[in-house]
């Protein structure tokens, strides 16, 4: 038997994400055939309440006969997180079955992690060292790196690492995991992943749209660490890294781990722009958002030029930029290599390759060639490869992986905690060495490329943004 306790069962990603995820693993026949799933939270509703709340608030279009179906398999308990008794009224309420797999997936803020955490050990829900019993938690895992590791050292005390799922949901998109297998079943990538043959790489995550709901959490978290510290880090591990020895899961967690280790930025004044959004006629300012301080100086963008101390990336240059309320929603790994040592082909445009992990799903790959009736003169061309483009194509969701992975007990979509404390060090250094960042906050137009002095960032080095 499966039991998935979904903690913050009413909350914005439980029904934007966690769902429709759930729906389509159970549609697809993925989920174990007698999974029960629990949904938790404070809210005075029955079961029946509970469904109609789903109906009225999960978005989508889906088969309607298989979407009630699912409704029904999910029961809601209320329990209110930092109290011990509803932990054990929902221990006698489920109980039943010792070898059956649990999965508690907290949805919740961070605040609650702790309580939670406890109560399901007070109450013998979680065991210590039972990797049957195995825990979820969804980012931001902490606020800074004192925080995370309070929350850390509390969770230890109570189940072991191989027992905790940490989410980074950028880690089960196709592209992302497809790195992996890009870089290392293809030869011709392989041996050029080098300082020899790469000139820099740029990492994108622009949204089009703005902090919505989320205030109360974005206002004090800002772009830096919601969206560079988890997505864009782990992104970055990924391109980077050098395996040392089988490619197993191990090895690449060390592996990525290594080169959170080594990033640094050679000067924080120079190399990090951080920028928010102003209003216009038609869209309302950050500062002007339900939620966020009138007088706000948190950032809704990043960019910035970072370096991996590591031998295979001596003198590349890495570029990571974010934002909301860009110009368009696109994520994107760009590989731009150099120009060949060549006579008169040193000047030729550099090879770019782009792995495209939103809205499209696949690869491009920019060449020369030698222009048609011409002796002498180059010409520039692409070639792309559209996977989400096909047909037949249906990999699922992001989400609807990751919960599948937490479901079989693997956990080489998730980060593990040296991974996450590594991504936090950085984040903490970059940020206490500019204490002047943000005065330095740049305004930026709703709909546009962000801030001026991020495209001069790039300006400098003679190079621009490819994404945006
Ligand atoms: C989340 C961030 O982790 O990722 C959000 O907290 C952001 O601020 C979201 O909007 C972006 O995810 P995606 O999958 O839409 O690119």
């Amino acid at each position: 038997m499966t039991k998935i306790f979904l903690f913050g069962a009413t909350g914005d990603l439980s029904v934007r994400k966690l769902y429709p995820a759930l729906y389509e693993l159970f549609s697809r026949d993925r989920l174990p055939e007698d999974t029960q799933i629990i949904c938790i939270s404070r809210r005075p509703y029955d079961t029946e309440q509970f469904h109609s709340f789903l109906i009225d608030n999960v978005g989508g279009t889906r088969d309607v006969k298989k979407w009630f179906t699912f409704i029904k398999k999910l029961t809601y308990f209320q329990l209110s997180f930092p109290v011990l008794e509803d932990y054990i009224a929902l221990k006698e309420e489920v109980d039943g079955d010792a070898d059956s797999v649990n999965i508690f997936y907290l949805a919740t803020a961070p605040q609650f992690f702790k309580p939670i955490v406890e109560h399901l050990s007070s109450a013998d829900l979680l065991r210590n060292g039972n990797l049957n019993n195995r825990i979820v938690f969804e980012k931001p895992f902490g606020k800074n790196l004192q925080t995370a590791r309070e929350i850390n050292d509390h969770l230890v005390q109570y189940v072991v690492e191989d027992q905790i799922y940490r989410m980074d949901h950028y880690l089960g998109k196709e592209m992302i995991q497809n790195i992996m297998m890009l870089r290392f079943s293809n030869m011709i990538y392989d041996a050029s992943w080098n300082k020899d043959y790469i000139d820099h790489i740029q990492i994108t995550v622009a949204e089009s749209v703005g902090v919505m709901e989320r205030a109360q959490y974005y206002d004090k978290a800002g772009a830096i660490r919601d969206m560079i510290q988890s997505h864009l880090l782990q992104m970055l591990s990924l391109v980077a890294l050098t395996p040392e020895g089988t490619l197993d899961s191990e090895d690449i967690l060390r592996s990525k781990t290594e080169v959170l280790k080594a990033l640094y930025i050679e000067d924080v004044k120079k190399d990090v722009v951080i920028g928010q959004y102003s209003g216009n006629g038609e869209v309302k300012a950050y500062r002007e958002e339900k939620g966020v301080a009138p007088d706000s100086r948190t950032e809704t963008y990043a960019a910035m030029k970072l370096k991996v101390d590591l031998p295979r990336w001596e003198g590349v240059d890495f570029y990571l930029q974010t934002g909301k309320r860009l110009e368009k929603k696109v994520s994107e790994i760009v590989i731009v290599y150099k120009c060949p040592n060549l006579g008169t082909y040193r000047d030729c445009p550099q090879n770019v390759m782009v792995i495209e992990i939103y809205p499209q799903e696949g690869m491009r790959f920019k060449f020369n060639m030698k222009k048609p009736g011409e002796t002498k003169t180059l010409i520039t061309r692409e070639m792309e490869f559209c996977q989400s483009c096909m047909i037949d194509y249906a990999a699922p969701e992001a989400y609807e992986t990751l919960i599948y992975e937490v479901v079989n007990g693997n956990h080489d979509l998730f980060t593990r905690w040296d991974e996450v404390w590594n991504e936090w060090v950085f984040v903490e250094k970059m940020l206490n060495e500019c204490t002047n960042l943000q005065e330095n906050l740049q305004y930026y137009e709703p709909g546009s490329k962000g801030p001026k002095a991020a495209g001069d960032l790039l300006l400098r080095d003679g190079r621009s943004w490819y994404s945006l």
